[in-house]
């Protein structure tokens, strides 16, 4: 049985049990998400991907998809809201974009284009986090995590393996490895693991190479996230 809900205007089936962000990636139309990947159950914690329905925000990958539903997306007021969110995401965490390896491949810049943001806005935190090099083929910066738990989700759920977690709660909640000293080269995190290719920011990075691709030639020079989209939401990709 297909249903459909009004998105900007613009009819879109969906079949009962999907969400509003599954019913608007089957129909090609780009939300902005960061926590989001179909491959996992909704997380809900970036609230990057948020929109309106009936009045009041409502996050597009919590929220089940309903019969005749109106759903606002593409607005300068939901537009400026994810503004502001990603914003907060940058000002907590330490994100050097010139400097980082993943730049022009981040999902997290990415987005941050797409939603218009030119500055920080708020005050930096510039918070205290590790670097942790101890593993022989990654490297996990936590400068530029963002919580989204895309890692323990896969480690979890595809590899089996519960290598990460999040500790802490409010501003002291970060991201923690399951190994006798908290390294992750003390883990069984491997390389072939799915967790290693999900993160959407620069925070779990492989190691022996480096700037790979020109500026020109990075995944979002080609075109921007609303048009390429989020390719680590697919097996291996990157
Ligand atoms: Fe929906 Fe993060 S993508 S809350």
């Amino acid at each position: 049985m297909s249903t459909t809900l009004s998105l900007d205007g613009r009819p879109i089936p969906f079949t009962p049990g999907q969400t509003i962000m599954d019913a608007a990636l089957a129909a090609g139309i780009y939300i902005p998400h960061l926590c989001h990947n179909p491959d996992y159950a909704p997380h809900g914690s970036c609230r990057v991907c948020m929109v309106g329905v009936g009045g009041r925000l409502v996050s597009a990958c919590t929220t089940a998809a309903l019969d005749g539903m109106t759903v606002e997306s593409n607005t300068e007021t939901i537009q400026s809201t994810r503004r502001s969110i990603v914003q907060m995401l940058f000002v907590e965490g330490n994100h050097v974009c010139p400097a980082c390896e993943r730049s022009g491949s981040c999902q997290l810049q990415a987005v941050a284009y797409y939603v218009g943001m030119l500055s920080p806005h708020f005050p930096q935190f510039f918070p205290q986090r590790p670097v942790d090099a101890s593993h022989p083929d990654f490297m996990i910066d936590f400068n530029r995590c963002i919580l989204c738990e895309l890692c323990v989700r896969a480690s979890r759920d595809h590899d089996h393996k519960r290598v990460f977690a999040v500790s802490g709660r409010g501003l002291a909640s970060h991201l923690v490895i399951d190994s006798p000293s908290g390294l992750l080269g003390d883990s069984h995190f491997a390389a072939s693991d799915r967790a290693a290719q999900v993160c959407p920011t620069g925070a779990i990075l492989p190691k022996h190479r480096g700037y790979e691709q020109p500026i020109g030639q990075r995944l979002y020079d080609q075109a921007p996230i609303s048009v390429v989209g989020d390719l680590r939401a697919q097996p291996g990709g990157e």
